[in-house]
């Protein structure tokens, strides 16, 4: 047996030993797509409807009660650069909900995430798509509190903004598809409460899906693939792989990059989505696998965590970040593992069987994107803490509060944040409304220009991000995209004043 033969006997058994051996691991279940909403579209305004709901589904062959867009991924709402756009939410849940609008570049007073929208009422949101923001966006539910339980149960869906580099002919000639990301643990055909430990970490499960599909093989018709994917998963992470072939990354988070960069992997963070292309150049069944990954996720060992062990913790012995404490010994680790993922295969992907790649895409810096981080009016320092045993988050050693200010900026000034993770795991940070450029990870200068709003903080990392305060006054938010920790305390409210 080869290593990869025993990797893939040693993951059939976890399978079986989480009652999973009878999942149709190895049927050819097709890549389904995710469907597209409909929208009504005259004359540069577009109306469209998303209402959420319950939901009996059937995932991996089995029913499983989920909350929804209407399926899962929810419907993508598609649409082009400058339309107005007139979104009506309905929320038919039996709790109170919202929807958010990751990503987009729009008023705050819109993507209000303190506005709640109680059961059977509906919100207008009614927006401006801006010039040069093309690229992978994604809507789901934002209440403080209840984001882990509500995205985890399914409510997603994807937001595709189309624009004039689209018509380049390596993208227009690339056979498009859309991957929603996302892992889910199920108890019957239920999403079990919440533990102590997945408000620590964060909850993955032990299913995996594209698309809500186990395993799917995609057959392609042509040899250059553009893949827009997104991690919908409340924390696992995803470093992706494709065998025999480098990934083309052409657009992060905000939209394109001055130019393809070729990556032997691709690591996607919670909330974090990435636009790739795969160029077949050679017939074959090629394997999109996520690698081993730690993001320092707290594992018991059995055995050592005693009641001795727990009482320190309740005395805040174990205690680390920004409220000082033990972190930094290495106590916690012996108590504890840091779990790494197991490699996983997502998709297979056949290429077609004489495969040729279109000539390679130029891109240009989307103009009104693109204007480029000059000089910092302000620089600020934001520091991610937790204490752990009670899994509750900081950021500047404050749990979120929605009746406090945190920052207070000024309209049309370039900031950089220096982000600080002082934890012992990884915590994507994500902004809202305001589309930043990564400058430096640990002192170096980022590898590429991008526009992102999510950014992974490896532990006792320090990332320094460029952040245009423009176009839009108001309030908002910034936040870990592990959404148990946004849950738990770890956001802060950011004013822009005009
Ligand atoms: Cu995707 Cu504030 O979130
Ligand atoms: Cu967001
Ligand atoms: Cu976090």
């Amino acid at each position: 047996m080869n290593r990869r033969e025993l990797l893939k006997y040693g993951a059939l058994g976890l399978a079986s030993s989480y009652g999973l051996s009878r999942l149709p691991a190895f049927a050819q279940s097709p890549f389904p797509q995710p469907r597209t909403l409909e929208v009504l579209r005259a004359d540069g305004v577009v109306e469209a409807q998303i209402t959420a709901r319950q939901s009996n589904l059937t995932l991996s062959g089995k029913p499983a009660r989920l909350m929804t867009y209407g399926g899962f991924p929810g419907p993508t709402l598609r649409l082009r650069e400058g339309e107005t756009v007139r979104l009506n939410f309905t929320n038919n849940l039996p709790e109170a909900t919202n929807l958010h609008l990751h990503g987009l570049h729009v008023p705050p007073s819109v993507d209000d995430p303190l506005a709640l929208v109680q059961p059977g009422e509906s919100r207008l949101y009614e927006f401006t798509v801006p010039k040069g923001s093309a690229g992978t966006y994604w809507y789901h539910p934002h209440v403080h509190g209840r984001v882990a339980p509500q995205l985890y149960a399914g409510l997603a869906g994807l937001l595709v903004v189309e624009g004039p580099l689209d018509a380049l002919p390596e993208l227009k000639g690339a056979e498009e598809h859309l991957l929603v990301l996302k892992d889910w643990l199920f108890s019957g055909n239920r999403i079990p409460a919440w533990t102590h430990m997945d408000w620590m970490n964060g909850r993955e499960g032990n299913l995996l899906t594209v698309n809500a599909a186990v395993r799917p093989t995609l057959r392609a018709q042509k040899a250059t693939l553009r893949l827009r994917l997104l991690n919908a998963s409340n924390a696992r992470y995803y470093r992706l792989a494709l065998e025999n072939h480098p990934l083309y990354l052409i657009a992060t988070d905000g939209g394109f990059l001055e130019k393809p960069v070729e990556l032997p992997e691709l690591l996607l963070a919670p909330g974090e989505r990435a636009e790739v292309l795969v160029r077949l150049s050679r017939p074959g069944n090629y394997r999109l696998q996520a690698l081993p990954y730690d993001r320092g996720a707290m594992m018991m060992h059995g055995g050592m965590m005693g009641d001795q062990g727990m009482g320190m913790m309740d005395h805040g012995m174990m205690d680390h970040g920004s409220r000082g404490g033990m972190g930094d010994t290495g106590m916690m680790g012996s108590m504890m593992g840091m779990g790494a993922t197991r490699l996983e295969t997502l998709l297979t992907i056949v290429a077609p069987a004489s495969p040729k790649p279109l000539p390679p895409a130029r891109l240009r810096w989307p103009p009104s994107n693109g204007s480029e981080p000059a000089r910092a009016t302000a620089t600020r320092r934001f520091e991610l803490g937790e204490r752990m045993m009670q899994a509750e988050f900081f950021i500047n050693g404050q749990m979120f509060d929605p009746a406090r200010v945190d920052v207070r900026a000024q309209l049309g000034s370039l900031e950089v944040w220096e982000l600080v993770n002082k934890t012992d795991m990884d915590h994507p940070f994500h902004l809202h409304t305001y589309p930043f450029q990564v400058l430096s990870r640990g002192g170096k200068p980022a590898p590429y220009r991008a526009w992102k709003d999510t950014v992974n903080l490896r532990k006792n990392e320090v990332v320094r991000i460029a952040v245009p305060l423009r176009d839009f006054s108001g309030v908002t938010v910034y936040h870990c995209h592990i959404v148990e920790h946004e849950d738990r305390g770890m956001m802060g409210i950011l004013q822009v004043k005009g």
